[in-house]
């Protein structure tokens, strides 16, 4: 028969590490968290402040499902913790446009259905934003390259590429209109430039 033995009160192991108080600047709001320290910021948009339009993918730093800007550069958000993020403006999808007035990469990818499942999408977008404001991309070779971070394992690269390229020739001839939809069709029906490659996922 076993037995078992409570451990004296002031022999259990100490518990749990201290939360710490982050303020975290998102979206153009201050959120005040109380979080253990080594809670990344993709957990504490996710789980503590609701905002899930940001995925969790691998949580490895390999799919770039979780990407955000953070004083406009793109970022692993699932490599970062939340409290080296105090002071930056954090953007995230939930950020960049509203339901009444879309950011031009979404309409794009809307116009150029360059989703299926839509899980990696946030992340493409905000990689996307990321990549116009590094302003190195010119090319749909550059923007492959560039974008390679962010998998999607639908399979929508030639349509992401699409839907990134009109905003980058676009904001490079300085108009805001996007073009016509007469696209949509042959893009939703699945077909693909026969000179555009598929984006490799990054070594
Ligand atoms: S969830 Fe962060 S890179 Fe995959
Ligand atoms: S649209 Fe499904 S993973 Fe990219």
């Amino acid at each position: 028969m076993s037995h078992i033995t409570q451990a004296p009160l002031d022999r259990l192991p100490v518990a749990l590490a201290p939360t710490q108080s982050v303020t975290l600047h998102i979206n153009g709001q201050d959120h005040t968290l109380q979080i253990a320290p080594w809670t990344t910021l993709l957990d504490a948009l996710r789980e503590y402040l609701d905002l899930t339009g940001t995925k969790k993918g691998c949580d490895h730093g390999q799919c770039g499902a979780c990407t955000v800007l953070v004083d406009g550069k793109r970022i692993n958000s699932c490599l970062s913790l939340a409290v080296m993020q105090e002071g930056s403006e954090i953007q995230t999808i939930e950020g960049l446009g509203t339901e009444e007035n879309l950011h031009p990469l979404q309409q794009a990818f809307i116009d150029h259905d360059a989703f299926q499942c839509g899980y990696c999408t946030p992340g493409q977008i905000c990689s996307a934003q990321g990549l116009l404001n590094e302003g190195k991309a010119r090319t749909e070779a550059e923007v492959r390259e560039l974008m390679s971070g962010n998998l999607c394992r639908c399979g929508a690269y030639p349509n992401i590429l699409s839907a990134v390229m009109e905003v980058l020739t676009n904001e490079e001839s300085g108009t805001k209109n996007l073009k016509p939809k007469e696209d949509v069709g042959q893009w939703a029906a699945g077909a693909t430039k026969p000179d555009m490659a598929p984006v490799e996922p990054a070594k």
